[in-house]
C-alpha cells in the first residue's frame, strides 16, 4: 500500500489522538450514533447525561474530519442571516435561531467546564465588516434585526484589524476554540456505564434500529446519524442541501487579534487566531468557497487568503492548508430532527452553513431530547422533515443544475492524457480504456489510480489538492488516494483501478 498523505490542519496536529477500541461483536444500547464529530459526540455525552445508554462509532478517527477542519469559532454571527432568516421564515422562528446559537455556545462551555477538557476557550467579540460601502446597508440591517431577536449586536468601526472599514457589526461574549481538543476530550468522557467510542468502525449498512460494520453489530432504539449528510440516500438531503468548500490556512502571527472576523463581501476572508503556546500565535484564515473538486478555483482561493494575510498582517509563512466543507440548505435553515414524519426513522442533523461548531451543538441538543423521547421547541424551525423549497428556490435550482451536469462530465482542470504525462505531485482524471480514471502521481513517481465514478450515485470526482483526496462536487462525498471514504454520503470506496 502507497504512503498516504499526512494529515495536514492545524487542528488535528496539535491535538492528541488517544485510541478508542474498534466495534466487534454484537451489543445493545438504547441509541446507537453513527459520527464522531462534535454534532455525535455531543449528542452521545448529553444521552449518557440523561442515563441512556449509547454507542457511537466513528468511520476513522474521533473529531478529526469535518469538526477538526473548521474554523472553529463559537459564535451566533454567522454573517448575514438574520434579516434572511426574519424575511423566509418570521420573526419568531428567526428569534430561535438566534436563541439555540447562544444555547449553543454556552452549552460548549459548560460541558467543557463540567468535564474539565482544556480545548483553549477564549472569549472574543464576533465581527461582521465590510470594505465595501454597498454592503453597509445590509450590515445595519443585520445589527437592527439581531439586536431585535435578542443578540449581543451593535454597529462599530473600531474593530481592531489594520485597515478601515466602512461598517461592522460586533457580536459580544462570543468565544474560540480548539475544535479537535474539544471533541477528542468529551469523547474521552463517554466509554463506561454501558456507553461506548468506536474507532475505525466503518458503519455498512444501516436500519432505524441497527448499524452494522465489518465486524459487529449494534441494536438500539433509535439511530443517529451525525455524518455530516446522512448516509447512502437517506432523507433524500443530497438533493436538498448543496455542498460547498473552503481554502483553510494557517500561519504564525505576531500579535492575537482582539477579535474573530469575517468579511460581508466577496472575495470572502475569514479570521482568528489560536494560540499554540506561550508566545506562539497562529492565525487561522478561511476563504471563498467553491464546488469541492474544482482545483483551479481552490488554487485560486487559497492564492487570495494567502495574499490577503501578507499584505494586511504581520506573519511567517503559511504552514498549514486545508479544505473545509460543508452543505447549505437549500432555505438557509440547517436540517435537525427525524428523516420521516413520525419516529421510526432516524435522528439527523446537516445543512450548517459552514456554522458547525454552534449549530452541531444545536443539532446535538435537539437529537439527544428527540431520542430521549423529549420534545425541543426549536424543531419549530429546525424540522428534517420540511422537504419543499420554501425559499432560496433559485439559488437551489441553480446549484443542481451545476450539479447535474457532473453526473455526465466531470470536472477537468488539466487534460494529461495518460499516467506518462503527469508530472510528479500532479493528479488529473484521466479517460483509459472508456472509463474515468482519478490519478495522482507522488514525488517518488508511483501513480495512485483509482476509478473516479462516485460510488454514491456515479458523479466524476474532482481533485483536492490541498488534503490530496478525491472529493465529489456533486453531494460533497471525500475519498483518499486509495479510493477509501473520509466521509459520505458514500459508504463504499472508489473502484480500484490497475495501474499500468
Ligand atoms: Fe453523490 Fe458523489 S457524493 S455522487
Amino acid at each position: 500500500m502507497p504512503d498516504l498523505p499526512q494529515d495536514r490542519t492545524y487542528w488535528n496536529t496539535t491535538a492528541a489522538a488517544p485510541e478508542f477500541p474498534q466495534l466487534s461483536g454484537e451489543i445493545d444500547v438504547d441509541i446507537a450514533v453513527i459520527g464522531g464529530g462534535i454534532v455525535g459526540i455531543t449528542t452521545a455525552r448529553l444521552l449518557k447525561d440523561r442515563g441512556l445508554t449509547t454507542a457511537v462509532v466513528e468511520a476513522r478517527k474521533v473529531g478529526r474530519q469535518v469538526t477538526g477542519k473548521s474554523t472553529a469559532k463559537m459564535t451566533s454571527q454567522h454573517s448575514i442571516i438574520y434579516q434572511t432568516l426574519e424575511q423566509k421564515f418570521g420573526e419568531a422562528r428567526a428569534k430561535l435561531y438566534a436563541e439555540a446559537q447562544e444555547t449553543g455556545i454556552r452549552k460548549i462551555r459548560s460541558l467543557a467546564a463540567e468535564h474539565g477538557i482544556a480545548c483553549d476557550i477564549e472569549s472574543k467579540p464576533a465581527y461582521l465588516y465590510t470594505l465595501d460601502e454597498n454592503y453597509v446597508g445590509q450590515i445595519e440591517k443585520e445589527a437592527e434585526v439581531a439586536r431585535r431577536l435578542g443578540l449581543p449586536a451593535c454597529l462599530t468601526r473600531e474593530i481592531g484589524l489594520p485597515f478601515q472599514v466602512h461598517a461592522a457589526l460586533r457580536f459580544d461574549d462570543q468565544a474560540q476554540f480548539h475544535p479537535t481538543k474539544y471533541v477528542v476530550g468529551l469523547a474521552a468522557t463517554i466509554p463506561g456505564g454501558g456507553c461506548h467510542v468506536f474507532e475505525h468502525s466503518r458503519v455498512v449498512d444501516w436500519e432505524p434500529t441497527r448499524v452494522a460494520t465489518d465486524h459487529g453489530t449494534i441494536r438500539a432504539r433509535h439511530v443517529v446519524m451525525a455524518t455530516h449528510l446522512p448516509l447512502g440516500q437517506v432523507g433524500g438531503y443530497y438533493a436538498q442541501a448543496y455542498p460547498y468548500a473552503e481554502p483553510v490556512i494557517a500561519a504564525r502571527i505576531v500579535q492575537p487579534l482582539a477579535g474573530m472576523y469575517i468579511n460581508a463581501e466577496q472575495p470572502s476572508h475569514s479570521i482568528r487566531t489560536h494560540a499554540r503556546a506561550k508566545g506562539d500565535v497562529y492565525a487561522i484564515v478561511a476563504g471563498t468557497g467553491f464546488k469541492p473538486g474544482h482545483t483551479d478555483e481552490e488554487r485560486q482561493y487559497f492564492a487570495d487568503i494567502e495574499s490577503w494575510l501578507a499584505d494586511n498582517f504581520d506573519t511567517g509563512p503559511v504552514e498549514y492548508r486545508w479544505v473545509n466543507e460543508d452543505y447549505t440548505a437549500m432555505d438557509g435553515a440547517p436540517f435537525i430532527g427525524w428523516s420521516s414524519s413520525g419516529t421510526d426513522g432516524y435522528l439527523v442533523g446537516t445543512g450548517f452553513n459552514a456554522w458547525g461548531i454552534s449549530n452541531g451543538t444545536v443539532a446535538a441538543m435537539i437529537l439527544a431530547d428527540l431520542a430521549a423521547g423529549k420534545e425541543n421547541r426549536w424543531l419549530d424551525l429546525f424540522d428534517a422533515t420540511r422537504v419543499k423549497p420554501i425559499a432560496g428556490g433559485a439559488e437551489f435550482v441553480k446549484e443542481n443544475v451545476h450539479v447535474a451536469s457532473h453526473l455526465v462530465t466531470g470536472y477537468l482542470s488539466r487534460k494529461p492524457k495518460s499516467f506518462a504525462e503527469l508530472a510528479p505531485g500532479e493528479a488529473a482524471i484521466l479517460k483509459i480504456n472508456g472509463e474515468h480514471v482519478a490519478a495522482f502521481k507522488d514525488e517518488r513517481g508511483q501513480v495512485h489510480a483509482v476509478s473516479a465514478v462516485c460510488s454514491h450515485m456515479g458523479c466524476i470526482v474532482g481533485w483536492n489538492e490541498a488534503d490530496r483526496t478525491w472529493d465529489c462536487p456533486c453531494h460533497g462525498s471525500r475519498f483518499e488516494l486509495n479510493g477509501e471514504v473520509i466521509h459520505g454520503p458514500a459508504t463504499k470506496p472508489l473502484g480500484t483501478h490497475i495501474t499500468g
